[in-house]
């Protein structure tokens, strides 16, 4: 059955989020899209589209470090109705400092902490009075580098540490809103193929690497992360809160 719930996805152009954001649509959701690149949010707009249908993505081009466009953004998103899946999915893996200096070290951190942990918390926030009570789902995509540290060939340590922020502040979260009839958990991929984030820093022997390290043998897609969060973003996950949940092919076990 099609329902008019409405979802917002971040990152949602490219790699996890799109497929997050095809899922979403397939099962009924308007689901409004979320990047920097307007022309990439249209291309994954058309692309979506042609499965579905017309009118279940809505580009919304916002960078979500910057405050005043996340409170355009979420201006935009409360004339839509009550936000029923919000899937904060945006993140970035940030150039390791360009030199040894303590001044490169904090523009790093600073980066990776505005990319990967404060476009989760501002979309949030701004969207907080315009989750639909009861009922709302909100998940947070984290990664397995939070849970063992690193982040592929670029690491600087940064973005684990943003990463595994995310856990603590989507726990208070979780208690927070809870008596609202809200869900919050965290998803923490392992290595997933088909995405942009590795930039340059993807190499034929890093994917080898990350694949030795699963116990199934085979890199995750975007389309494995999709389906979980089609999970947790349904109504039929209403006792699931407060979970961080790993999807990692087994490369990590049981945090
Ligand atoms: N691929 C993996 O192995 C893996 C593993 C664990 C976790 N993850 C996490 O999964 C999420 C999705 O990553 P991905 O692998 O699908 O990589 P991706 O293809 O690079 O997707 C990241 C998306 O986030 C958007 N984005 C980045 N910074 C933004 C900002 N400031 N404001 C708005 N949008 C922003 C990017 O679009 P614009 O550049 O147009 O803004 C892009 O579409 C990330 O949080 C990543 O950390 C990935």
């Amino acid at each position: 059955m099609t329902t008019e719930r409405l979802a917002v996805v971040s990152g949602a152009g490219t790699g996890i989020g799109r497929a997050i954001a095809a899922r979403l649509a397939a099962d009924g959701h308007r689901v409004v899209i979320l990047g920097r690149r307007a022309a990439v949010l249209e291309q994954a707009r058309d692309t979506i589209e042609r499965t579905t249908g017309p009118g279940r993505i809505i580009p919304l081009p916002a960078d979500l470090t910057d405050p005043e466009a996340v409170g355009s953004a979420a201006a935009r998103i409360a004339e839509l109705g009550p936000v029923d899946v919000l899937v904060n999915n945006a993140g970035a893996i940030v150039t390791p400092p360009a030199d040894d200096t303590l001044a490169a070290l904090a523009h790093s951190w600073r980066q990776d902490l505005d990319g990967n942990l404060l476009t989760a918390v501002l979309l949030t926030t701004a969207l907080q009075n315009h989750l639909r009570r009861p009922g709302s789902r909100l998940v947070v995509i984290s990664s397995a580098a939070a849970q063992r540290g690193g982040a592929g060939p670029h690491s600087a340590g940064s973005y684990a540490a943003a990463k595994a922020a995310l856990h603590g502040w989507a726990f208070g979260l979780a208690r927070q809103l809870g008596s609202d009839g809200i869900t919050v958990n965290v998803l923490a991929p392992g290595y997933i193929e088909d995405t942009e984030i590795f930039g340059d820093g993807w190499t034929e022997s890093f994917h080898a690497q990350k694949v030795a390290d699963t116990l199934v043998g085979r890199a995750g897609t975007p389309t494995d992360v999709a389906e979980a969060v089609a999970y947790l973003a349904s109504p039929a996950a209403g006792y699931l809160t407060g979970q961080v949940i790993g999807l990692n092919g087994g490369a990590v076990l049981g945090r």
